[in-house]
């Protein structure tokens, strides 16, 4: 496979990064910050295969999308099997509620940004007759939640238009793979009370990579939070003012 990969610098999207270098396949990183990806190539050069390159994006900057997906897509040939979107930022509600500006820059990178660097990323792969787009969403954002409204509302958004997406584009070859991970013990979740079912980036990566092959649409990760997420979905609103969750 030659994906493109926007995150691999930390957390789930370095454990999915290093299961894909291991098995040989060509990965070109995106990233905002030039040192952490050079640090990325050369501990996935370690691991199994060197990326073919390095290019600049950040979701908060859309201007970056184009030239970095363009030149991804040169570096690797012309053509690539899978766009991987890892990257994304979260903040407690409390923090959210209380820092307008961490929320709007919160809303923009989830969202916006993502939501834009995906249409970039569709375009490339119709055009060339087909690919995968795999995104990581959350379960955040399946139900109104008091824990997490406002980072919920933007992964809502989110998995909303990656399902639209598979819908519109899958006859013309676009496999949208959206991943729904539950608590997974990261630096995103560093400081949070894991609940029983936290995972660990590894397993999720494992699989993810699974997903990815088997062009699977949507993916929970770890595997009880599409059980537990089918309860939630089905609970009536006046349950759900009543629990904590
Ligand atoms: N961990 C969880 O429990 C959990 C649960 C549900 C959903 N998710 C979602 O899963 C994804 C991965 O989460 P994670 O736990 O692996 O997070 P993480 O360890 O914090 O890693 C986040 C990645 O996103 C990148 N990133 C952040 N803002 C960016 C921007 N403006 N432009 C480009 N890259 C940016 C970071 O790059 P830098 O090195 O530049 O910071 C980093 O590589 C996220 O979308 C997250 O919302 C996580």
């Amino acid at each position: 496979m030659k994906a493109i990969f926007l995150g691999a610098t930390k957390g789930m999207g370095r454990a999915l990064s290093r299961l894909i270098a291991r098995r040989g396949d060509e990965l070109f990183l995106l990233g905002r910050d030039r040192e952490d990806l050079d640090k990325s190539c050369a501990d996935l050069a370690a691991d199994g295969t060197r990326p073919a390159g390095t290019a600049p994006c950040d979701l908060a900057d859309p201007r970056t999308f184009a030239p970095a997906l363009d030149q991804a897509i040169l570096t690797l040939g012309g053509r690539v099997d899978a766009v991987i979107v890892t990257a994304g930022l979260f903040a407690t509600q409390d923090a959210l509620e209380s820092n307008p500006e961490l929320c709007r820059s919160v809303l923009d990178v989830d969202f916006t940004g993502t939501v834009l660097f995906c249409e970039e990323a569709r375009k490339r792969l119709i055009a060339q007759g087909g690919g995968t787009l795999c995104v990581f969403s959350s379960v955040a954002g399946e139900r109104g939640r008091k824990p997490v409204v406002l980072y919920g509302a933007a992964k809502a958004g989110l998995s909303h238009y990656l399902e639209g997406l598979d819908h519109r584009y899958r006859a013309e070859g676009l496999h949208v793979v959206t991943v729904k991970p539950g608590f997974v013990k990261t630096g995103l979740t560093a400081g949070l009370k894991p609940p029983p079912f936290a995972g660990e980036p590894e397993d999720v990566a494992a699989r993810v990579l699974k997903a990815i092959d088997r062009k699977q649409p949507v993916v929970y990760a770890p595997a009880a939070w599409g059980p537990i997420m089918a309860v939630i979905r089905s609970l009536p609103r006046f349950v759900m003012r009543r629990v904590g969750f």
